[in-house]
């Protein structure tokens, strides 16, 4: 039995495996500029995160209906409950829909056909969080925020995804604002590839709860104090951090010395799809790879449902966590 655990960094179209990118290519009439699925596991070889996001919005070419939004949920939460997932704080990213005439209702009405019946289905509560892409514009982000006022009791927060470098957490200031007027938790990427500067931004400008990777913190350490003093937590995300070049290899993530400094961590998968693992082989990966002993997971999985947006349900917090004390480790059952 896999360690219990909540994913609170996952981009829901980062789930798109190349079968069923292919499956919903067809049935929707769209060609994909690769001969099959062993063709398109190849372009999955990234420089960095540019090269892997060029790929990401190709591929949601074939995403048109609720109904394939709903197919794409359901085949992420089945595989995330094998990997021991209790709880999923979902990201969407609806600028890139809308670019393909593709409207808020299709993405969040056929993301609920999955998540409204996840718990019954796949055992898994979840919350959806809506990013906004931080290399579209300020104002786009407000018109964003905007169209989905319908559908504001099925998401819980706002976040801030794409390309980091030189569209820092400030541009957004306004949007956030806005957000937390509507009761909006709020989150962003910060520290993946950009600057310890932008964390502190994000925090600062933007009001975040929790900061999505905030890796490049270990480069400033009056800010790792002040993370560990206001236990913000950050979501991690090993493999894909080896897989978009952020670190050279997984023995060289800073994961250990960031527990051992104590900062708040979870473990997540970002784009499972790509990155080459699901929540629990990301945890398995930093077991063998970084010697991350039993206390240590047993913590990052505490962390996942403490730093989760469960304040709504505490009574299943309570659950899981009980849950992820009473785990008895057993051979190589970790993921
Ligand atoms: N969108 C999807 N995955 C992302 C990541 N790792 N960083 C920024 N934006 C993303
Ligand atoms: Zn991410």
């Amino acid at each position: 039995m896999p360690l219990p655990k909540a994913e609170l960094h996952l981009h829901i179209e980062g789930t798109l495996e190349p079968e069923l990118a292919f499956e919903l290519a067809a049935r929707n009439g769209v060609t994909l500029p690769y001969a099959d699925t062993d063709e398109l596991r190849k372009a999955y070889d990234f420089e960095d995160l540019q090269s892997f996001l060029n790929l990401y919005y190709e591929l949601m070419a074939v995403l048109r209906t609720e109904q394939d939004f709903a197919d794409l949920a359901n085949a992420y939460l089945a595989r995330a409950a094998a990997q021991g997932v209790r709880h999923a704080e979902i990201f969407f990213d609806p600028q890139a829909h809308l670019a393909r005439g593709v409207s808020m209702g299709t993405v969040v009405e056929g993301l609920w056909r999955a998540l409204g019946s996840s718990e019954e289905n796949h055992g898994i509560s979840t919350r959806l969080i809506l990013c906004f892409l931080r290399d579209e514009s300020a104002e786009s982000a407000l018109r964003t925020l905007d169209a989905a006022r319908p559908y504001l009791d099925r998401i819980t927060g706002v976040g801030l995804d794409s390309a980091e470098v030189g569209h820092p957490p400030v541009k957004f200031r306004e949007v956030y604002e806005a957000a937390a007027a509507l009761g909006l938790r709020r989150v962003a990427h910060a520290g993946e590839e950009g600057p310890p500067a932008y964390i502190t931004e994000a925090l600062d400008a933007l009001g975040v709860e929790r900061v999505d990777h905030g890796l490049r913190c270990m480069e400033d350490p009056a800010l790792v104090e002040r993370l560990v003093r206001e236990r913000i937590p950050l979501t991690l995300c090993p493999l894909s951090n080896v897989r978009l070049r952020t670190v050279d290899t997984l023995a060289d993530h800073p994961l250990p010395a960031m527990l051992d400094a104590g900062l708040v961590c979870t473990v997540n998968s970002d784009d499972p799809a790509y990155f080459g693992g699901y929540a629990g082989d990301n945890f398995a990966a930093v077991h063998h790879t970084l010697g991350l002993t039993e206390d240590r997971l047993r913590e990052l999985a505490r962390n996942s449902f403490l730093a989760s947006f469960l304040e709504d349900d505490e009574e299943r917090r309570a659950r899981c966590l009980a849950e992820v004390d009473a785990y008895e480790f057993a051979g190589d059952a970790v993921s």
